[in-house]
């Protein structure tokens, strides 16, 4: 036992250690649950009556020695730069990572849903590639009708064929799925992406963003559809704004109109927003025309019904003044970065 002790002494006073880990490790070697200096003090138990003072005394210098030196040698590694301390704090808050934000164009189209749906609307889909037939046909464009130029049209298949494929112009296309499939009565919005042939600009894009908006039952009537879209505007705009219906056309509808609402910039009294005029155009709509509802079916002396579309990057630009339609589709994060608060 002498001996062991002498040259755990020896080397305990030439420990020559750098790192952190080394320095643990040795700690554990000779001083660990298992370490030899803790096997000495087992062994010591069965001693000699008349040696115990004696190794006692030299076990103990043994053992102080080595914790000391441990300690020395850590402090050194620290100055040095080497914290002996475990390199992860696993009681440490975690990394925070910057959380995304919605885009403003899906913020947008959830808004309306989810305030048409209040109103009690049913909420469908329908495909982005659509058939002649339920983009134009159906909704009373007969085939070489003008009112196709107002909507200049990608075409999949061959447009000299009949009924070619197309990528829809408009969500007006989900109304007629719906009439098709749908039992009556009909509540329903359809919110998608349309795509036309124009050229880029801070007003038009060739893919943009609609939802559609279609009330099928018996007596409905022009006032039905003017309440709802009058609450549609306050709850997007808020509770102070107007509206006002301006005669239009659209060959789906038979009487149409465009919807414009109060400023909500100026509050009616004239900016640059609505160029002096106090209003701002939001959407088209009217009652379906009775060749549509015969078109999917529907028999149009015991139903009508009214029907909007509206374009949600133009609904979103005027809720939160972004002057050019571009910058929805750029994906600049600074621009993004300002919508986070809507998350
Ligand atoms: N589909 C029309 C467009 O894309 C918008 C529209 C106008 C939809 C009137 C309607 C409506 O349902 O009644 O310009």
């Amino acid at each position: 036992m002498k001996e062991r002790i002498e040259a755990l002494l020896a080397e305990v006073e030439n420990l020559k250690l750098r790192t952190a880990q080394e320095i643990e490790d040795a700690r554990v070697r000779l001083l660990g649950k298992k370490g030899e200096i803790t096997a000495l003090f087992d062994e010591f138990r069965n001693v000699d009556k008349d040696r115990k003072r004696e190794f006692g005394q030299q076990l103990n210098r043994l053992k102080t020695l080595a914790a000391a030196k441990i300690e020395e040698l850590k402090s050194a590694a620290e100055a040095a730069g080497q914290s002996s301390a475990p390199s992860e704090d696993l009681s440490a808050p975690g990394d925070s990572y910057p959380l995304g934000s919605r885009h403003p164009v899906s913020i947008c189209r959830e808004e309306i849903v989810r305030i048409f749906r209040k109103f009690g609307y049913d909420v469908a889909e329908g495909p982005e590639v659509e058939d002649d037939w339920h983009v134009f046909e159906a909704l009373n464009f007969p085939p070489e009708h003008p009112a196709r130029e107002m909507q200049d049209t990608f075409f999949v298949t061959d447009n000299s064929q009949k009924n070619p494929v197309l990528l829809r112009t408009h969500t007006s296309c989900v109304q007629v799925r719906c009439m098709e499939t749908m039992k009556l009565p009909i509540r329903v919005v359809c919110p998608g992406r349309v795509f036309r042939n124009e050229a880029i600009s801070a007003r038009a894009h060739c893919i943009f963003h609609q939802v559609e908006g279609l009330y099928i039952d018996e007596n409905v009537t022009f006032a039905d559809m003017k309440q709802a879209i009058l609450l549609f505007a306050r709850e997007m705009f808020g509770p102070e704004t107007q509206i006002r219906m301006r005669p239009s056309y659209f060959p789906f509808t038979e009487p149409s109109a465009e919807v414009d609402v109060s400023c909500n910039i100026c509050k009616g009294k004239g900016c640059n927003v609505c160029k002096g005029t106090g209003w701002l155009e939001i959407l088209g709509c009217g009652m379906v025309d009775p060749n549509v509802l015969e078109a999917s079916g529907i028999d149009s002396r015991k139903y009508s019904g009214f029907a909007f579309g509206m374009g949600v990057e133009r609904i979103a630009m005027l809720k939160w003044q972004v002057k050019d339609l571009r910058n929805y589709f750029e994906n600049d994060l600074r621009f993004l970065k300002e919508f986070e608060s809507n998350i």
